[in-house]
């Protein structure tokens, strides 16, 4: 968390510096590691231009989010030639966002997301929200619906059940609360079983004895099975086996940290 903001300045001022002081730089800045291995110059003249360019918050939450910092540039979701420094060329083929042939539109953003992260995109695909999607309705949760524009943050299990409310509450086009509810549930559930098992985790680190500490490495993964299967569950919106699958990741989880304090 703390290596949050640096990179953003990282990022602007090292773009700042190619813009301005080009022949300086080599002198006065060692690259690191990063930023050798990073080659999209989308994001450099972004951050160094905060004034003329759209989506501020959006290049923020970017640097922020595993896509920032695991060096997925702007171009793998929008797009165009990060090789060059040139706007236009960069700039190519990339469309606005509410273009219905831009990968970052609702129609096609799903299976943008998808040629990275195949096993969410499957399980959303047996989803009656794709089907709808696919027929022309845009309201329905699309991946960002729940991890933000960039993938960096989930939105609140309230605020979730909010919008799944809108078409699922008593006003709604299909109205079912458990729908909204089931919504809330996954995030609290999966949030809640998860920081357990972190704890888990840490515990597991300081156990002396290797036998003993392999057996709750053991014991540990068997616990994570079910959250993982949750997760998928989610992703197809079958609310039902996704508290079957939570239910005992939660008692595994319980029964390992019962085993880890009483030895
Ligand atoms: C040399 C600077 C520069 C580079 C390099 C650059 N951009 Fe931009 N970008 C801009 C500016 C300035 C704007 C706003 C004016 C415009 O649309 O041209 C912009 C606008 C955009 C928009 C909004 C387009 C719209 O129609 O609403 C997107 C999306 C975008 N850039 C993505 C990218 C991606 C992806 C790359 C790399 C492949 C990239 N940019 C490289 C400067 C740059
Ligand atoms: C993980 C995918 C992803 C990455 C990576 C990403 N974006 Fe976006 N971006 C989106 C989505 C989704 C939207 C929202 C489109 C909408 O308004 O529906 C968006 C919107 C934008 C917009 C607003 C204008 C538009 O086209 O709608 C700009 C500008 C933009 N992004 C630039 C960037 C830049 C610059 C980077 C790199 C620093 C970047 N994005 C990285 C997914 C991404
Ligand atoms: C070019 C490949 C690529 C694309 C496209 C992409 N991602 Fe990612 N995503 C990654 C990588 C790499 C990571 C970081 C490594 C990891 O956690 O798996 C990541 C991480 C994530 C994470 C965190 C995973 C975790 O275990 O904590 C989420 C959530 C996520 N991406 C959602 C999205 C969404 C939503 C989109 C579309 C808007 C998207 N991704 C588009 C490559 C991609
Ligand atoms: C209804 C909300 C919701 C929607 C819609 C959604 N996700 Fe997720 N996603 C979650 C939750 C909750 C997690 C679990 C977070 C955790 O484990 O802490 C998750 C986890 C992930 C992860 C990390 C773990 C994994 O299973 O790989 C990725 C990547 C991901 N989602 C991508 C996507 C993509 C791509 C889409 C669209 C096809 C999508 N999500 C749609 C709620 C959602
Ligand atoms: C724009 C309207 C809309 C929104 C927003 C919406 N849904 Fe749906 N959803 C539908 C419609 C329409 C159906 C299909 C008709 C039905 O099954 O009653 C559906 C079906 C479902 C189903 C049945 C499973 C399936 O695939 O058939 C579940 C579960 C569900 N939605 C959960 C959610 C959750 C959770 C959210 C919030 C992340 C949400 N919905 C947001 C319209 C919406």
């Amino acid at each position: 968390m703390t290596a949050m903001p640096k990179i953003s300045i990282g990022r602007g001022v090292r773009a700042l510096m190619v813009g301005l002081f080009v022949g300086l730089v080599t002198t006065v800045a060692a690259p690191t590691a990063e930023a050798q291995d990073d080659r999209s110059n989308c994001a450099d003249c972004h951050f160094a231009n905060p004034y003329t360019e759209p989506a501020q918050d959006h290049l923020q939450e970017w640097s922020r989010s595993p896509h920032g910092r695991n060096n997925v540039g702007c171009e793998r979701c929008h797009g165009g030639d990060p090789a060059t420094f040139e706007r236009l060329q960069a700039h190519q083929d990339v469309l606005g966002g509410f273009n219905p042939s831009s990968p970052v539109h609702r129609d096609q953003l799903p299976a943008t997301c998808g040629t990275c992260h195949a096993g969410p995109y499957v399980a959303y695909q047996s989803s009656r929200h794709h089907a709808l999607l696919a027929s022309g309705d845009r309201r329905v949760p699309v991946c960002t619906t729940c991890h933000g524009t960039v993938g960096a943050n989930l939105l609140s299990p309230a605020g979730l059940e909010r919008q799944c409310a809108s078409c699922h509450g008593p006003e709604g086009v299909a109205p079912r609360p458990g729908r909204a509810e089931g919504a809330r549930l996954l995030l609290d559930g999966i949030a809640d079983v998860r920081e357990s098992l972190k704890a888990a985790q840490r515990m597991i680190e300081r156990v002396r004895d290797d036998d003993r500490q392999a057996a709750f490495e053991e014991q540990y993964q068997q616990a994570e099975v079910p959250l993982i299967q949750a997760r998928q569950a989610g992703h197809r919106f079958v609310f039902d086996d996704l508290e079957e699958r939570l239910a005992t990741a939660r008692a595994r989880t319980a029964a390992l940290l019962a085993a880890l304090v009483n030895p």
